[in-house]
């Protein structure tokens, strides 16, 4: 198993993240070879001031440390200081279909009425992304419910490559397949965690109100407060998850919980089922502050240390490129570039 996940460095390092992604991060790295990157290229298919950036994609890396991550074990790197990924991007958009890209679902969200005005990155993304995994021919890409379609393109760009170049694959390599169809690892009590202002909308660091999300640079005050005003309905607490599947922003209270604590939610829902949700929120509260005050305290402790963290992701990115390399190299012959 070759384990390649990636997260933006596009703003606040948020609990969906988290949850959705960092956690199954940090569990994989102890029985898989692991490659995580802060996919920087991907960020500035929408604005990002440049004096913010670098800050950014250190904040990232400091998060991944702070959250479990290490860096002997896993490869950290970001993505812009191994060109490979850039490159083998464009091979893979000659690949690609119009049509495949036209049914993307994030670019719908992203663009909404504006799609004319989008970068044409943006439009792309998905192609970018696919190439970051299939330089590393990964096997499992960790990521939250919201990716999935982006992996299911990039097994069919996998796929059509291998199909078209089928006689030169086999010429060149002996083998029947160049690229390994990566699979999706959506797993974990949480693969979606919601809005805490609007429970049928994800939990974003694009969402204009800090309101609507935890963040890992969150002090306890502040996720205190999110939390006393997190959306809730008038009903009271049911004992079964039947029946809060369309209550959304209680399903989504419970399956933070659960994801936090490590419970079910089954038996969170059933601990608090007739109560107030005072108790569940300030329950909830000191839960998230134990768990997330910590790891942000620690991301603002190595946050400013430039040279730990710069170390770290040199050293990354020369284990990067020592993999992707070969596979571009070979990808280029394939093709009869080289
Ligand atoms: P991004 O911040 O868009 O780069 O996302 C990085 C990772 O976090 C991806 O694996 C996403 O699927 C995951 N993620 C982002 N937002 C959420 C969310 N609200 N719930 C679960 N996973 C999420
Ligand atoms: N598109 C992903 C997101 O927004 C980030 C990403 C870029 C990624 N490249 C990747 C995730 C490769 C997994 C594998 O969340």
């Amino acid at each position: 198993m070759r384990v390649f996940s990636g997260i933006q460095p596009s703003g606040n390092l948020h609990l969906g993240n988290y949850l959705g992604a960092i956690v199954n991060f940090v569990e994989l790295q102890n029985k898989n070879q692991c490659i995580y990157c802060v996919v920087d290229l991907h960020s500035i298919t929408v604005w990002q001031d440049p004096e913010k950036l670098n800050r950014n994609i250190r904040e990232i890396t400091a998060g991944f440390i702070a959250s479990g991550l290490d860096p002997k074990k896993s490869i950290i790197f970001n993505q812009s200081s191994v060109q490979e990924h850039a490159e083998l991007s464009w091979l893979l958009n000659c690949v690609a279909r119009v049509g495949w890209l036209n049914r993307m679902t994030q670019f719908k969200e992203k663009a909404g009425k504006n799609k004319e005005k989008m970068s044409v990155g943006l439009y792309t993304y998905p192609i970018l992304m696919a190439a970051d995994i299939l330089a590393y021919k990964a096997t499992h890409v960790p990521v939250g419910e919201d990716q999935k379609q982006h992996i299911e393109l990039s097994r069919d760009i996998a796929q059509k490559f291998n199909i078209d170049f089928r006689d030169r694959i086999l010429k060149i390599t002996n083998k029947e397949e160049f690229f390994i169809l990566p699979e999706p690892q959506i797993t974990g009590p949480v693969t979606r965690v919601m809005s805490l202002r609007d429970g049928k909308k994800k939990m974003s660091s694009s969402e204009l109100s800090d309101m609507t999300r935890i963040n890992l640079l969150d002090t306890a005050d502040q996720i205190s407060s999110k939390i006393k005003k997190a959306k809730t309905d008038s009903a009271s607490i049911p004992d079964k998850m039947s029946e809060i599947e369309e209550r959304y922003e209680l399903m989504n209270l419970v399956s933070i919980y659960s994801g936090i604590s490590g419970r079910s939610k089954e038996d969170v829902l059933y601990d608090f089922s007739g109560k107030q949700f005072t108790h569940l929120k300030d329950s909830l509260t000191e839960l998230l502050v134990q768990k997330i005050c910590p790891i942000g305290n620690e991301m603002k402790k190595i946050i400013n240390e430039k040279e730990y963290i710069g170390s770290i992701l040199i050293d990354g990115a020369e284990k990067a490129r020592a993999i992707a390399q070969p596979v571009l190299e070979e990808t280029k012959k394939i093709i009869g570039l080289a």
